[in-house]
């Protein structure tokens, strides 16, 4: 089953062309690896999946599970299970890790007309979710990624992920700053979260993630649209010789 469908995508912002004809479909369960150089329009593709309105899409449809992703809010995408980990995650100081994550997943239940999750289900989940991470007690009791150090701020995102349960994960280059244990932790992490229903796009500069995280789908996204996908080992190929080869 196709869960997402970018054809022709065409985007801009403040009359700056970013995206320039990209397409690219995803089935359900696939792991699709994006990479390319710096200012190529990863993270723009990123944002505009998980729907943030300050890109103009000029040309191009997006479906997910067969609807018109544009014509939903970032909120909606959210509870339809788009989940979209930040290159760069943000700190909300004074809302404790524990309420954020309630408030998230009753507002997703809501959505779907299920009651608020009880807190001794919610306890049950978090001490699940955190395991699977390896998270520790200290960083859930504090504010969301405040004084968290990098590493950190990363291992809390695929945290929430993991809590979200969604069926589209965007990781925007979630293994930068990572060291060696956090790296294969956040691996597993994901990997354990791998399910025939679920998708994920990994945005990555090095080959080294795609040794934890087994890729489907390998794509070179250049000048804004992808101009060469192939199997894992294309990733091994970028890392010898660079990106030049595929440029024409
Ligand atoms: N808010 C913005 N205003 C102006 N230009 C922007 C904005 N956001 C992105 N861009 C530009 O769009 C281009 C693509 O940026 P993007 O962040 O998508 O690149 P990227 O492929 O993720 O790069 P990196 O590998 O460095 O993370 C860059 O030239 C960037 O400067
Ligand atoms: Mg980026």
């Amino acid at each position: 089953m196709k869960l997402l469908e970018i054809k022709n995508l065409w985007v801009s912002i403040n009359g700056k062309q970013i995206l320039k004809g990209l397409s690219l479909d995803i089935n359900a369960g696939e792991v699709h690896a994006v990479m390319g150089p710096n200012g190529t329009g990863k993270s723009t593709l990123a944002s505009v999946i998980a729907g943030r309105s300050i890109f103009n899409i000029d040309d191009g449809e997006i479906f997910y599970k067969g609807k018109d992703l544009t014509k939903l809010s970032v909120d909606e995408r959210a509870k339809e299970g788009i989940f979209l980990s930040f290159q760069y995650p943000v700190e909300i100081p004074g809302v404790s890790m524990v309420n954020f994550m309630r408030n998230a997943i009753d507002e997703k239940r809501k959505y779907f007309g299920q009651d608020p999750i009880s807190m001794h289900e919610f306890i049950n989940m978090m001490e699940e979710k955190k395991r699977l991470v390896e998270m520790k007690d200290t960083l859930t009791q504090r504010s969301v990624n405040e004084g968290f150090s990098g590493g950190e701020k990363k291992k809390n995102e695929i945290f929430q992920m993991a809590m979200l349960e969604p069926q589209l994960s965007i990781l925007d280059e979630t293994d930068s700053g990572l060291d060696i244990d956090a790296l294969r932790i956040v691996s597993n992490g994901v990997n354990k979260l791998r399910t025939p229903d679920n998708s994920f796009i990994v945005i990555t500069h090095y080959q080294r993630l795609l040794n934890y995280i087994v890729p489907d789908v390998v794509h070179v996204l250049y000048d804004g649209k992808i101009i060469k996908s192939g199997s894992k080992e294309l990733a091994l190929e970028l890392e010898k010789d660079g990106y030049e080869q595929f440029i024409k």
